[in-house]
């Protein structure tokens, strides 16, 4: 080798070590506590990339081990990103300086994403009400079918409710999902975006890294998945269009637009479609299978829901709008599984305007266009210092009286303020409607086969248990 390519390399090689350390010197430089852990280029994001976390989990040990601080910062490759644990921050970010963090930190490429990118506004209310009674009759006849040979059936929570959920989103938009016949496959988002190493790297790339996502346009929505539903959505309009007996449901919607001279995107209708199905069907579904595992687990709480059931059906004469509005105590049983175990277990904002953030400790930061806030809602829902015996499942946290001590921004499973989750009250109806359904006919039994207590999956960027959460379902 010549003195003069040594000398080259030498020189790269120093300024590339000088580089990363004034990288992974910001936080020091600015006073705020690093994660531990930070390895030269990727940062903190080595126990994701070798799936030995998820990154809600990631930031939910950030947060418990750091106790003593309202901030800390890591670094995602060498980007700076800030973790707040700090109630009010968290109001700062989520609610009274919102104009500064209105930005998702998830960034998706528009045209790597297209589906993806733009964010729909939904008004399905009373669709969403008409359909959801439909399905629970569906899920009745399954489960009586599976009933009629044995008397107990044993199954994977979370494979049954994503029936459900599959099922009411394609009766919203008008689509038969047929998810509740027998040989259906209810397939997850997980599924679909596929578990070979290389795919889940490049959704970590599309997902935490859109810089370099730009050049590399790694799709976060699987190419196939992307194709499926512009499928779907292009041959159900073709039906439609040549169908006389008009519906109630968004394509019909869409046709009576077309009919009156409107020309209707096929690209934006596949747009909801996709957004309804992706924001909607896997939160919920995972939402009932906690709910599931933790009625399954506590036979004296599953009861007394069930009498309310009961007797509020029976009081409204059915399982009408109002029978599901006055089951309160349902609420609270949703609430605290919720509370420990959210779908959604961290949250990524970005700022967009300069502001100073200051942290109950004291500590200061003045924050710049650009970085990411990470709020870890697993961490603020079972910290000690907002909750007694916080791993303990106790529905009366949420009885009218208690639910007004709760420290507020401490509970966000539907995140808080002006991008608070668009479809919550619609999934309460559908998660309330499944589980009065299921309380009213069947009675739920832990299975040997679910690891207790559960443990959350590393492979997938929401909530799931390992080795799924099984059930007995038997009649009552
Ligand atoms: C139990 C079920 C659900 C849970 C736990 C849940 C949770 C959340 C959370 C935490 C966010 C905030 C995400 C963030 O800021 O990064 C969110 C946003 C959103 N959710 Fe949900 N969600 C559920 C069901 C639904 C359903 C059924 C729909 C559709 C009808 C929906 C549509 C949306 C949309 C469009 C947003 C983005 C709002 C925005 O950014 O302005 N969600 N959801």
């Amino acid at each position: 080798m010549s003195p003069g390519f040594f000398a080259f390399i030498v020189g790269a090689f120093s300024l590339l070590c000088f580089y990363l350390y004034l990288k992974y010197n910001y936080w020091k430089r600015n006073g705020i506590p690093t994660v531990r852990g930070c390895v030269p280029v990727l940062g903190h994001m080595l126990p994701m990339i070798t799936k030995r976390m998820n990154f809600s989990e990631f930031i939910r040990l950030a947060y418990e081990e750091h106790k003593d601080h309202s901030m800390v910062g890591m670094y995602k490759g060498t980007r700076p990103v800030l973790i707040v644990r700090d109630p009010n921050l968290v109001k700062t970010v989520l609610q009274s300086n919102f104009s500064k963090f209105y930005k998702n930190g998830r960034e998706v490429v528009s045209e790597v994403d297209p589906l993806l990118s733009k964010h729909p506004l939904f008004s399905y209310g009373d669709t969403w009400s008409i359909v959801v009674s439909g399905v629970c009759e569906k899920f009745e006849h399954f489960l009586n079918r599976r009933l009629k040979t044995s008397n107990k059936y044993e199954v994977d929570m979370k494979t049954l409710f994503s029936r459900f959920t599959c099922e009411v989103v394609a009766n919203t938009l008008g689509i038969e999902g047929f998810c509740f016949e027998d040989d259906a496959e209810a397939k997850s988002l997980h599924e679909l975006a596929g578990n070979t190493f290389a795919e889940s790297l490049g959704t970590i790339i599309a997902f935490h890294y859109p810089g370099i996502n730009r050049l590399l346009k790694l799709s976060f929505l699987p190419k196939s998945m992307d194709g499926f539903f512009r499928k779907v959505v292009r041959e159900n309009l073709k039906i439609r269009r040549n169908d006389s007996s008009p519906r109630n449901d968004f394509l019909q919607w869409m046709i009576d637009l077309e009919n009156t001279g409107n020309v209707i995107d096929e690209e934006n209708v596949t747009v909801h479609a996709a957004s309804l199905y992706l924001d909607g069907t896997e939160t919920a579904s995972i939402t009932l299978n906690f709910i599931g595992h933790d009625l399954a687990a506590n036979p004296e709480i599953q009861e007394k829901l069930r009498k309310e059931v009961k007797s509020t059906i029976e009081e409204h004469g059915g399982l009408t709008f109002e029978a599901l509005k006055d089951m309160t105590y349902m609420n609270q049983v949703i609430n605290e599984s919720q509370r420990l175990h959210a779908a959604v277990g961290s949250l990524q904002k970005m700022c967009t305007e300069e502001f100073e953030l200051q942290g109950s400790d004291g500590l200061t930061y003045r924050i710049k266009p650009g970085i990411e806030v990470d709020i870890s809602i697993i961490g603020l829902h079972t910290d000690p210092m907002y909750w007694v015996n916080p791993n303990v499942f106790d529905p009366e946290r949420f009885n009218d009286e208690r639910k007004q001590t709760i420290e507020k921004m401490t509970f966000l499973p539907f995140s808080e303020g002006p991008r608070i989750c668009v479809g919550m009250r619609m999934t309460m109806l559908q998660v309330k409607a499944c589980l009065a359904t299921l309380l009213s006919n069947y009675k739920l039994e832990l299975s040997p086969s679910t690891q207790v207590p559960l443990k959350i999956s590393s492979h997938y960027f929401l909530s799931e248990p390992i080795g799924g959460n099984w059930v007995y379902i038997s009649e009552l």
